[in-house]
């Protein structure tokens, strides 16, 4: 949530600021902001409620080579102008990504109430740093008072008498820094600055980074000297851009089978599961009891796939937690627990302390994280990285799929390795995953169809998505995504539990995705199929039985291709979030940033 950028260098400052906050604009998008040195050593600060195209137009051009800017998320005070990022006082202007928890009572304990004009924590906070700054030495002021917060941040600190250097330091929050013949950059991810530099490293935690134009000072709050550790990223600057489509999201849904090759190619060996390059040993996948998967959203519900697969599969307990509950709910993990984390972004604040509770239960931590050295997979035990490339639109689509693929590879080396399935068995099962990226592309031809069948849904209010076993889990991929893009009213029903009480919401017209992929819960799912049909919901079915025409049962059927049934998820999933997808630009939306939402949730 929020995203911020650093640049210190020998070229103008404000244009790389602004196109980083564009690129960052899925963090948060509802105000937007910089501050730069002017020539005369003061700080200039422009920002606005909006987005980072208002923001350019209240923009003059400068010559300044040094500046910070930040794109918001409101958590703190609500969308103005005052509450924008940077907030500067007396000589110090600051952004921040993160939470300061204690921002009242630091407020109150230091006096600085009368200062504040914003109704922000962060603006506490660069009072405190202010207060303790005596004009000589910032890196002094940091160190006082960094340990008087609680809570998360990622700071960017300019003092007004130190033109042309940045402070910064983090707690939880991320941020990555490079130098560049340009100069020193610094922002929440690097797609801010790409462009300039592929090599990067991730500031440490608690540790203070001084960025001048031509070098940079990483130190920890006790004075010693910290060496960088550089990573390389292994896409390129055309991975973060639109290359043609309308739109980041529809341009994701596209790359899925490109993406889900990337996953599992890497790891089949003669064609059998191989996690050797990921460092994982057979031990891991022999010595495990029962399996818990923790994961908020989207990932929380490609781990659903993973444990209606897990548990068919391998007869072991196999539990799905939203990680913001099971922080607090006294989780059953021992020590023979397997506990899988997801996350694409590897930086959900839910997620990495729910990765943190368990480690200190199990040492059998494994993350499927598709951000290179991101807080979730640099603290699992192992991590699976998807290599899915960026994912810009805040709806996720392709880090569902990848996600789902490595849960396929990975119950295929737990059977193996447990002798839950037999050698022949698992080259079939692997065969039929390298097929999986063929079968989304032929679906992917669906979409004139499926664009036109949304028509019907853009006047809803209110839509049900239904199915029973894998397609139930399914169903509640595709209700989060219509929710969160189209903002129609979506819910997803275990088919059967309809009867129970939701059927009362049914009436003439209201739009019913049902799916029905499975053959053991069909004919079950086609009679609750029938019970809403009869009461006047408008059907969209989706199947693999291409004899259905039937109008009793569905109004519109989409015939997905034949493939084994326990791949189906995939090519099902690709048409949900075609429906979402179409009914948000249908209704004239932005499906790429949905209002209220940021793409990484890095406060509780
Ligand atoms: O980065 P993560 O995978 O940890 O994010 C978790 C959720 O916030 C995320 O999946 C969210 O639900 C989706 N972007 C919604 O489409």
């Amino acid at each position: 949530m929020c995203g911020i950028i650093g640049f210190t260098g020998n070229i103008k400052a404000q244009d790389i600021l602004l196109t980083g906050l564009e690129k960052l604009e899925y963090r948060g998008y509802d105000s937007a902001g910089i501050a730069y040195f002017k020539e005369n050593g003061k700080i200039s600060i422009r920002k606005t409620a909006g987005k980072v195209k208002d923001l350019r137009a209240i923009c003059d051009d400068n010559d300044a080579t040094c500046g910070i800017g930040h794109t918001r998320w409101a958590t703190h005070g609500g969308v103005t102008n005052a509450n924008a990022h940077p907030h500067k006082s007396g000589n110090v202007a600051l952004i921040h990504n993160g939470i300061i928890e204690n921002y009242h009572e630091l407020a109150t304990t230091y006096d600085l109430e009368d200062r504040l004009i914003s109704e922000t924590d962060t603006e506490v906070a660069a009072a405190l740093f202010d207060k303790f700054y005596d004009g000589e030495n910032p890196i002094e002021a940091i160190k006082e008072v960094i340990p008087l917060l609680k809570g998360s941040f990622a700071f960017c600190i300019m003092f007004e008498n130190r033109p042309g250097v940045i402070y910064a330091v983090r707690n939880v929050s991320p941020m990555v820094a490079a130098t560049s013949k340009e100069g020193s950059f610094i922002a929440s991810d690097l797609t801010a600055f790409i462009e300039y530099s592929k090599r990067y490293f991730i500031v440490p935690e608690y540790a203070i980074l001084t960025l001048e134009a031509n070098k940079i000072d990483l130190q920890d709050l006790n004075g010693n000297t910290i060496e960088p550790e550089f990573l390389e990223v292994d896409w390129d600057m055309t991975a973060a851009q639109k290359e043609g489509y309308p739109t980041f999201m529809l341009k994701e849904i596209n790359e899925q089978p490109a993406a889900i090759n990337r996953t599992i190619m890497p790891r089949i060996k003669d064609g059998l599961p191989s996690f050797e390059e990921d460092g994982i040993p057979d031990s891991f996948f022999a010595d495990c009891n029962d399996i818990t998967i923790v994961a908020c959203g989207t990932a929380m519900y490609a781990g659903m796939v993973g444990k209606t697969l897990m548990q068919d599969i391998l007869g072991i307990p196999v539990t799905v937690a939203i990680a913001s509950e099971f922080r607090y709910e006294r989780p059953v993990i021992t020590d023979k627990s397997v506990v899988i984390v997801v996350s694409q972004s590897g930086e959900t604040i839910d997620t990495l302390e729910a990765l943190r509770l368990a480690k200190t239960k199990t040492n059998k931590t494994l993350s499927i994280v598709n951000v290179k050295g991101s807080s979730i997979a640099r603290e699992s035990n192992y991590v699976l990285y998807t290599h899915a490339g960026p994912e810009i639109a805040v709806a996720s689509t392709k880090a569902y799929t990848v996600q789902a693929a490595a849960f396929y590879l990975l119950t295929c080396k737990l059977a193996l390795v447990q002798n839950a399935m037999s050698e022949a068995d698992a080259r079939t099962f692997i065969r039929n995953l390298e097929n999986v990226s063929d079968n989304i592309a032929e679906v992917l031809k669906l979409s004139d169809k499926v664009e036109q069948l949304t028509k019907r849904m853009l006047n809803a209010s209110h839509t049900f998505f239904i199915g029973r076993g894998s397609d139930y889990t399914l169903s509640m991929e595709g209700a989060l995504k219509l929710k969160e893009i189209s903002y129609i009213h979506a819910e997803a029903y275990a088919a059967g539990e309809l009867k129970h009480g939701t059927i009362a919401l049914i009436s003439e017209g209201v739009p019913v995705i049902a799916l029905a992929t499975q053959s053991h819960v069909y004919n079950k799912v086609i009679s609750n199929i029938r019970e809403v049909k009869a009461r006047g919901a408008y059907v969209i079915l989706l199947s693999m039985d291409e004899k259905i025409t039937d109008a009793t049962i569905c109004d519109t059927h989409i015939s997905l291709p034949k493939v084994p049934e326990q791949f189906a998820v995939f090519e099902a999933v690709v048409i949900l979030q075609m429906i979402a997808y179409f009914t948000s630009t249908g209704k004239g939306l932005n499906a790429d940033q949905p209002r209220n939402l940021a793409k990484s949730v890095t406060v509780e």
